[in-house]
C-alpha cells in the first residue's frame, strides 16, 4: 500500500514512534570522544563537520570553521541548520577577550500583535507556526557575514563553496531525516516549492537516498560570490518576500534590506572559580543559565552526587525560578528594559536559593518571578569550533520547529523560520514549547523575539589556558537546562565530558508544575523519593542536544558527540 493512503493521524504517530525508536537506540550506542591536538568541531552532522575541520587544516580559525560548518549544514540538516533563520554567535580568542554576536531574527516592521488574534482577541497560536506571519526576518546569513568580516580570516568564498558544492551533488538522506519529513508529510505537502524538494510522489524520500537541491546550491553560489547582499539584495531576496506574502505574511524587502546582526556585550559570570561567558538578551537562555549557577554554587552537589533524587530536587527548583523570571522579565533588549544586573546580583540569587526546601518541592503557583527590578531604578543545532591558536566559537542557530515553517522560498531552495512563536501571542498564553511570557516577550514590529539559545564557553581556573567547555544545545526550551546539567556533570561532578553528555537530562521551566525526564534518567528509588517531595514526574524524549567541546589538562582539544540527535566531531 502506498503512504498516501495511510491516513495522517496514523501516519504521524507512526513516525513518532519510529523517531523515538531511533533516539532510544542510538541512546544506547555512544562513541569515544574524539581527541584532536590542533582543531576541532563538532556539529550534528559529519560531512559539515569536515567542512569546518578542512577549513581550519588550511590555515582557518575558529570563526572561519564556525561559518563554514554553518552553511554546510543549512544543506545536510536542513531540519534546522539554515539560511532563512538565526542565530547567536560567540567567541573566544585566547587571549581572553569575547565578542558576541546577535543575528536573531526580527519581527517584520509591518507586524501587528493582531495578526495572531482572532475575532474574539483570543490568540491563534497556528499563526505563529504555519503560513506567512510565522516567518521573522531572517538573520543568518548577514551574521554569518559579519562574523567573518570581523573576526575570520580565509576568503568568504571559501567558506560558503563547499556547502553549494554539497547542494549540488547531494548527500545521502539519513533515516531520522526521512523519519521527520514524514511526520510533517502535510506541511510538506501544502507548499509547491517544500514538495518539490521534500516529497517523493507525495511520501518522504527513502533514507540512503542522494538528496540533491539545486536551487539551494544556486542560492549558496549567490552568497559565495556577493557575500550578504546575495541574500538580502535581487532575486533572493524577492523570492524570500513573494513566498512568505504569498502564504499571507507582511515580510517586504525593506524588512530584509534593513536588517542588521547587533555585536552585543556578552554576560560574564562565575561558577565555582570558573569563568563563565555566555550569551545576553534577547536570549533568556545566558541570563537563566547564570541565575541557576547562581542558585546552585552554595549546594553540595558534588557530596549529593549526580543522579540523585537531592540533587535533581535542587536543580529542578532553580530552574523553577530562573523560567519564571525568564517569563517576566526577559525579553528583546533593544525594545524593553532587561534588568540583567539586577537578576544576576548574588543577593537577590542567594534570596531566591533560601526559599528552597530539600524536603518538599515548591509548587510552581506558589513561585513568582522576582522582583529584582527595585534594586535598578523563549529545531535548533548548537556547533562549536577551536583552532590551534586557542580560539573557540559557540554558535547555535535555528528555524524554530524543525523545517521552520515548511516554506520554501520560491526558486531558492531556502526553508524560512517560525521564529514569530518565539514570542508571547498575550500574556500568559503558551508557544509550543509551553513557554510563557508578557509584555517583555510581546510582539512588536522590528522585535526580536525571546529565545532559549545558550552558547556558553567555560574557562578553567588559569584564564590563559584552552577552556574547558564550548557548548551549547537544540530543544526549545530544555536548551537552558541541558547546558546547565553538561556543565554542572563537569565541574561539579567531575565527569569526562562525554560522560556529561551522555548523562540522562530532566527538565523543568516553572509552566507547566512537571518535571520532564529521559527514560532512563532516574532509577525507581530516586523516582519515589522526588514524588515523595512532590515533585510531578513525566517521560519526555529526547531533551536537548549538545554537541560540546573541550580540552584536556594536557591542552588537546576533545569532542563530544550527542548521540540523542547524532552528529561527529572532526579534528587534526
Ligand atoms: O530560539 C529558541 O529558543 C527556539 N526557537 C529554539 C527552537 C529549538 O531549539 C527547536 N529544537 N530543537
Amino acid at each position: 500500500m502506498s503512504v498516501r493512503f495511510i491516513p495522517a493521524a496514523f501516519r504521524r504517530v507512526a513516525s513518532r514512534v519510529f523517531l523515538a525508536a531511533l533516539i532510544l537506540a542510538s541512546l544506547a550506542a555512544s562513541a569515544p570522544p574524539v581527541r584532536a591536538p590542533h582543531g576541532l568541531v563538532v556539529s550534528a552532522d559529519a560531512l559539515a563537520s569536515g567542512i569546518g575541520r578542512d577549513v581550519l587544516r588550511r590555515g582557518g580559525n575558529a570563526v572561519d570553521a564556525a561559518v563554514a560548518t554553518a552553511f554546510a549544514l543549512a544543506v545536510t540538516f536542513p531540519e534546522a541548520g539554515n539560511l532563512g533563520g538565526g542565530g547567536f554567535l560567540l567567541v573566544r580568542r585566547a587571549d581572553g577577550q569575547v565578542f558576541a554576536l546577535d543575528f536573531r531574527e526580527t519581527a517584520p516592521r509591518a507586524i501587528r500583535p493582531e495578526h495572531f488574534l482572532d475575532a474574539s482577541g483570543s490568540p491563534v497560536p497556528q499563526r505563529t507556526l504555519r503560513g506567512g506571519l510565522a516567518v521573522a526576518t531572517p538573520g543568518t546569513v548577514a551574521g554569518l557575514w559579519e562574523a567573518h568580516r570581523k573576526w575570520g580570516r580565509r576568503p568568504w568564498s571559501e567558506l560558503v563553496t563547499p556547502a553549494a558544492r554539497l547542494a549540488a551533488s547531494g548527500f545521502p538522506l539519513t533515516e531520522r531525516q526521512s523519519a521527520q519529513i514524514a511526520e510533517r508529510l502535510d506541511d510538506f505537502a501544502s507548499d509547491p516549492c517544500a514538495r518539490a524538494i521534500f516529497l517523493r510522489a507525495g511520501a518522504a524520500p527513502h533514507p540512503g537516498e542522494r538528496f540533491v537541491q539545486k536551487d539551494l546550491a544556486r542560492t549558496l553560489r549567490r552568497i559565495a560570490s556577493r557575500g550578504a547582499r546575495g541574500f538580502y539584495d535581487g532575486p533572493v531576496a524577492q523570492a524570500v518576500v513573494a513566498t512568505v506574502r504569498a502564504a499571507g505574511g507582511v515580510l517586504d524587502e525593506a524588512d530584509l534590506a534593513a536588517y542588521r546582526p547587533v555585536e552585543r556585550e556578552a554576560l560574564v559570570g562565575a561558577y565555582r572559580g570558573h569563568r563563565v561567558i555566555t550569551f545576553p538578551p534577547p536570549s533568556s537562555g545566558g541570563i537563566a543559565l547564570l541565575q541557576m549557577l547562581g542558585m546552585l554554587e552554595k549546594a553540595d552537589l558534588a557530596a549529593s552526587g549526580p543522579g540523585s533524587s537531592s540533587t535533581v530536587h535542587r536543580m529542578v527548583e532553580v530552574g523553577k525560578r530562573a523560567y519564571a523570571d525568564r517569563a517576566r522579565w526577559l525579553g528583546d533588549p533593544d525594545a524593553v528594559s532587561v534588568p540583567t544586573r539586577a537578576l544576576l546580583d548574588p543577593g537577590y540569587l542567594d534570596a531566591r536559593a533560601e526559599a528552597i526546601r530539600d524536603e518538599r518541592a515548591t509548587p510552581s503557583s506558589e513561585i513568582a518571578a522576582g522582583s529584582p527590578a527595585e534594586l535598578e531604578s523563549d529545531e535548533t543545532t548548537h556547533l562549536s569550533t577551536a583552532d590551534a591558536e586557542g580560539t573557540v566559537v559557540a554558535l547555535t542557530t535555528t528555524l524554530n520547529s524543525a523545517f521552520g515553517a515548511v516554506l520554501v522560498a520560491s526558486g531558492t531552495g531556502v526553508l524560512l523560520n517560525d521564529e514569530m512563536d518565539d514570542f508571547a501571542i498575550t500574556a500568559g498564553a503558551a508557544n509550543q514549547f509551553g513557554l510563557t511570557g508578557g509584555a517583555a516577550n510581546a510582539i512588536a514590529p522590528g522585535k526580536r523575539p525571546l529565545s532559549s539559545m545558550c552558547p556558553t564557553i567555560v574557562e578553567r581556573n588559569e584564564a590563559t589556558a584552552r577552556p574547558l567547555l564550548v557548548l551549547g544545545s537544540a530543544g526549545g526550551s530544555t536548551i537552558i537546562t541541558s547546558v546547565l546539567q553538561v556543565l554542572v556533570g563537569v565541574v561539579d561532578h567531575r565527569m569526562g565530558l562525554q560522560e556529561a553528555v551522555d548523562a540522562p537530562r530532566f527538565h523543568h521551566q516553572w509552566v507547566p508544575d512537571r518535571l520532564d525526564h529521559e527514560e532512563r534518567a532516574f532509577p525507581v528509588d530516586v523516582a519515589d523519593a522526588l514524588r515523595a517531595r512532590g515533585q510531578v514526574l513525566a517521560v519526555r524524549v529526547p531533551i536537548g542536544h549538545v554537541p560540546a567541546l573541550g580540552s584536556t589538562s594536557d591542552g588537546a582539544w576533545i569532542g563530544a558527540v550527542d548521540s540523542r540527535r547524532g552528529g561527529a566531531a572532526a579534528g587534526y
